[in-house]
Parts: structure tokens; C-alpha cells; sequence
């Protein structure tokens, strides 16, 4: 019998973006990131668990100085829709006060969590801060929320892949593939 993972990689599953398209974008937007920041020395925040494979990726495209941290927050549980309260799982290690700030989210959906973050980071008194989503679903917001690099608009559909769990399984996955 078919593991979860095999049934994916074996196409059972509709893909909605390659391993190929994904790498293709992640380069662009590291590609602007670095013009955008050139002179300066951003510290990168990766928002676990979901982001860890973008993170990963874009950092290696990443052509200036440049700190890293990592935070961790939970908004999902084991479901596939938010529960509206986002909590921290583990806090920031650095000292974000005048620096540069740009945390990496893995996809945008409700827009709690970057509402959240960008109220919990500004209030560390950062120089700037700004977010960047590999994925942004659309018609799906419960906020307005602002994103400043944006990789991928999607339709309002469960993904899973790249990063992106269901019930913490399928983030080793490649590619991203609808689920629901
Ligand atoms: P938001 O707070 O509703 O914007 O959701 C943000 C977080 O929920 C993301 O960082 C993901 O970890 C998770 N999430 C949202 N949509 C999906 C999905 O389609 N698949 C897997 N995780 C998702
Ligand atoms: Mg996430």
C-alpha cells in the first residue's frame, strides 16, 4: 500500500506548482530582495514550521550580508482551517531593534498571523520590516493585512507540500499540491 508521500509524488493528487516553478520563483524574489536591501544586513525571520523549505532555499539565493532567526507560532492545530488564535510556540532569539526585519512566511491565508507578527515585531522597534509569502491565497482574507513580496497568488484551496503540512505530515514533499 501507497504511503501519503508516495500517493502525492505519484500524482494522484492535482499539482498546482513543480518543484521547477517553485525554485524559479524562490530565485526571482531572492533576486529582488538582495537589490532591495543592498548596503544593508537584513536579519531573516523564518515563521516555523511551515516556511523552514522556503526559507532554506531563498537564503541560499540571497546575495548580501544577512542575519537569521526563527519563530515559532501556531494557528492551525491539526485542522485545515485556522482557529483564529495565533500563540507562540517559540520565541525570537535576537534583538530586532533597529535593524532590518524581513520575516518569510510560507502562505498567507486568513492574514491572522502576519497581523500578529507585524503587531508583535513593531512594537520591538525594528528600522523597517517588511514580510515575504511564497504563496498568497486569494478571497480568503479575515484582515488587511499588507504583503511585501509576494511569490505565488493561489485560489482559496488546501495546499500541502514545499514546507506546507496537512496534520504535520507532506512537508517533505517537493512540489505543492492541492489536497482538498
Ligand atoms: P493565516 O494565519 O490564516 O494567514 O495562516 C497562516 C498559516 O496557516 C500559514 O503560515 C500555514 O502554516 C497555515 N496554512 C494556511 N493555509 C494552509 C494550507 O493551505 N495548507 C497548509 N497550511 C496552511
Ligand atoms: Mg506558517
Amino acid at each position: 500500500m501507497l504511503d501519503e508521500t508516495a500517493k502525492f509524488l505519484a500524482n494522484q493528487y492535482p499539482i498546482l506548482l513543480t518543484a521547477e516553478q517553485i525554485q524559479a520563483k524562490v530565485r526571482e524574489m531572492a533576486k529582488q530582495i538582495s537589490t532591495d536591501y543592498a548596503g544593508k544586513c537584513p536579519v531573516f525571520i523564518g515563521v516555523l514550521n511551515g516556511s523552514f523549505m522556503f526559507f532554506a532555499d531563498l537564503l541560499r539565493h540571497i546575495k548580501i550580508d544577512c542575519e537569521v532567526d526563527f519563530i515559532k507560532i501556531s494557528s492551525y492545530g491539526e485542522a485545515m482551517r485556522t482557529s483564529g488564535l495565533v500563540k507562540v510556540r517559540k520565541d525570537l532569539d535576537c534583538h530586532i531593534e533597529g535593524r532590518h526585519v524581513i520575516v518569510v512566511e510560507d502562505i498567507i491565508d486568513s492574514g491572522l498571523s502576519v497581523t500578529f507578527l507585524k503587531k508583535k515585531m513593531s512594537e520591538m522597534k525594528p528600522e523597517s520590516l517588511k514580510f515575504v509569502s511564497l504563496l498568497v491565497k486569494e478571497g480568503s482574507a479575515q484582515v488587511e493585512y499588507s504583503c511585501d513580496y509576494a511569490g505565488f497568488r493561489i485560489p482559496n484551496r488546501f495546499v500541502v507540500g514545499y514546507g506546507l503540512d496537512y496534520a504535520q505530515k507532506l512537508r517533505n514533499l517537493p512540489a505543492i499540491y492541492v489536497m482538498d
